[in-house]
């Protein structure tokens, strides 16, 4: 049997790899605009080997392509879906967890899927038990107070990034590390597209977990 034919019928179209070494943490896989529930797999597999990978699909559509979260323009949000969407994403993470057996899993979003992690880190901390988060953005203006209690928060920016303004990443880090998190934030010599330094950044990030 494969591991997606073991998928069982949850709150969010996914796909959930188990776990092939013990020891690793599970990760939540939270893919960009217009991907879906395979886009993040690879990328899962080469940053922590062996850990159990959940992937949700995004419920929002935007011209047909999947987001977590409904926005009015290029980089303005909808924060009252932005709040919605992040309860629901939680409470599907606590469902999967319960229907797979798996630990508190770190968050690896990438550009709206990281931007949808940094309001779960916000809006519902206990869902998560890090993040790395790879082009974010700030996605609440008002957020509640909240205490991230030494979360590890990796932060991975742009520096010629066309999408996320390089003050809104440092804003985000600042916003995390004053909630408590023990936030790492890194700003790459890239636009907003994945690269290889994503990868090694990541994977030797998630080793010293
Ligand atoms: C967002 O909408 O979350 C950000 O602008 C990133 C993107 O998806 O382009």
């Amino acid at each position: 049997m494969t591991a997606t034919s073991s998928t069982k019928e949850l709150s969010f179209i996914h796909r959930i790899e188990p776990a092939s070494l013990p020891g690793r943490p599970p990760l939540l896989l939270l893919h960009g605009t217009g991907g879906n529930e395979d886009d993040l797999i690879p990328f899962g597999n080469m940053i922590s080997p062996g850990s159990a990978l959940l992937s949700p699909r995004g419920k929002v559509l935007e011209g047909g392509m999947p987001r977590f979260f409904r926005r009015l323009a290029e980089g303005v949000f909808d924060e009252e879906d932005v709040r919605r969407r992040a309860n629901e994403l939680a409470d599907f993470v606590a469902e999967a967890r319960g229907a797979y057996g798996l630990a508190a899993p770190i968050a690896v979003g990438f550009s709206n899927g990281a931007n949808i992690a940094a309001a779960v880190l916000q809006l519902r901390p206990e869902a998560l038990a890090g993040a790395v988060l790879i082009r974010a953005m700030v996605p609440l203006q008002d957020p509640p107070a909240t205490d991230l209690n030494g979360k590890p928060v990796l932060i991975l920016s742009g520096a010629s990034d066309p999408i996320v303004p390089a003050d809104n990443a440092k804003r985000l880090a600042g916003i995390l590390n004053k909630a408590g998190a023990k936030v790492e934030h890194r700003m790459l010599p890239t636009g907003h597209a994945l690269s290889k330094t994503d990868v090694d950044l990541t994977t030797a990030w998630v080793d010293q977990l």
